[in-house]
């Protein structure tokens, strides 16, 4: 497993980051204050890759430009964190290397992590802490949204030797959604919104389509006839546009309903909708739905107006909103 953002690189460590590790984690400014001592040699840094850092869900940080190991970020699932979690819950952590302090690459790495494990893991709650002093660690976590949760008094910490305070975090997944920005798109982000809505039709509607199905969206989303006077709201995880509605707002038609499939069952189709609302309170909303969308607009509210149709391949049931 890997992942990408705007300038990271987090993949497993190898043996062969041994140097570049050590050359971060020799300096007693990064270990300590995360619980761990500076490591003493090349050979240390090698063993601690060997027999703590290759694990599941241990990511090294690099550079994108580069691909060297600059820092290290982690997900513990439950029983296997340092605060004993339930299941369905993890704990982050995480250091980067000196000269990369002050960028924001620890809440990029970190907000991509996040990600993951509500969306593809489906964790419910994450937690994240910093011991009592470190203020750099505690700013990350404010920047990805953990909220102050409680603190360990007097914890004894045997890979250091000492008694420490432990300040806990907590972010959780409806949180995590809250956060995201949800707007009207500019019309320089319509392209970016019909890009997301072709990548999602091709991975979740398509298979239950005709080949003439998906050739009749293709046309629909080149069409600028058909797109226009097509209104649309963005959901934003940070910069990524994660989901769209596309809709007419003279009739109240909905055109598009997209999210991104990372982002699925997490609230995110959900906000969208209700930043629809506000703008045409008491109004009927029309739709027609995919297959795979009926369950989705029946919780929000819609009922079916006719039977499933099937028009130039493409499979669709008329559904009404009927304004509150
Ligand atoms: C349909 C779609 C927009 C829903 O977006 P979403 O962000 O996943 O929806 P939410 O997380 O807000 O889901 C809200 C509720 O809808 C229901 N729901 C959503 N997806 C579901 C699914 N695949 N199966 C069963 N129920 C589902 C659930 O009740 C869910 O609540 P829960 O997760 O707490 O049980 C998204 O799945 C998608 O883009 N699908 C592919 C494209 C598509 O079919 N679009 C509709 C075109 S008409």
């Amino acid at each position: 497993m890997r992942f990408e953002t705007k300038r990271l690189m987090l993949r497993p460590w190898e043996e062969r980051d041994a140097e570049s590790l050590y050359e971060y984690a020799k300096d007693p400014r990064v270990g300590p204050p995360a619980g761990w001592p500076p490591h003493t040699s090349v050979d240390d840094s090698r063993e601690i890759i060997k027999n703590v850092l290759a694990v599941p869900e241990t990511y090294a940080v690099c550079l994108k430009e580069d691909g060297r190991a600059i820092g290290s970020i982690g997900l513990k699932l439950g029983e296997n964190s340092n605060l004993a979690l339930p299941d369905g819950e993890g704990e982050i952590g995480y250091w980067i290397g000196v000269p990369f302090w002050g960028r924001g690459l620890i809440p990029e790495a970190t907000r991509e992590l996040i990600r993951h494990a509500f969306a593809d893991l489906g964790l419910k709650t994450l937690w994240c802490g910093y011991f009592d002093g470190n203020e750099k660690s505690k700013r990350a976590q404010e920047k990805c949204g953990f909220i102050y949760h409680h603190t360990n008094k007097d914890v004894f910490w045997p890979l250091m030797g000492d008694i420490r305070t432990e300040h806990v975090t907590r972010l959780t997944r409806e949180d995590w959604v809250n956060g995201f920005s949800v707007r009207p798109l500019t019309k320089e982000e319509v392209p970016a919104a019909l890009a997301l809505a072709w990548k999602v039709f091709t991975e979740y509607e398509s298979p239950a389509y005709a080949p003439e199905g998906t050739e009749e969206f293709y046309k629909s989303i080149h069409d600028e006839t058909y797109l226009a006077g097509i209104e649309y709201v963005g959901a934003f995880d940070g910069e990524r546009l994660v989901g769209e509605i596309g809709y007419r707002p003279d009739r109240m038609h909905v055109c598009f309903f997209f999210v991104d499939g990372p982002y699925h069952r997490c609230g995110v189709g959900t906000r969208l909708w209700r930043r629809l609302r506000e703008d045409c309170p008491g109004r009927a909303v029309t739709l027609n739905s995919s297959p795979y969308g009926l369950p989705f607009y029946k919780a929000l509210g819609f009922s079916a107006a006719d039977t499933e149709q099937t028009v130039n391949g493409i499979r669709f049931t008329p559904m009404v909103f009927d304004g509150e």
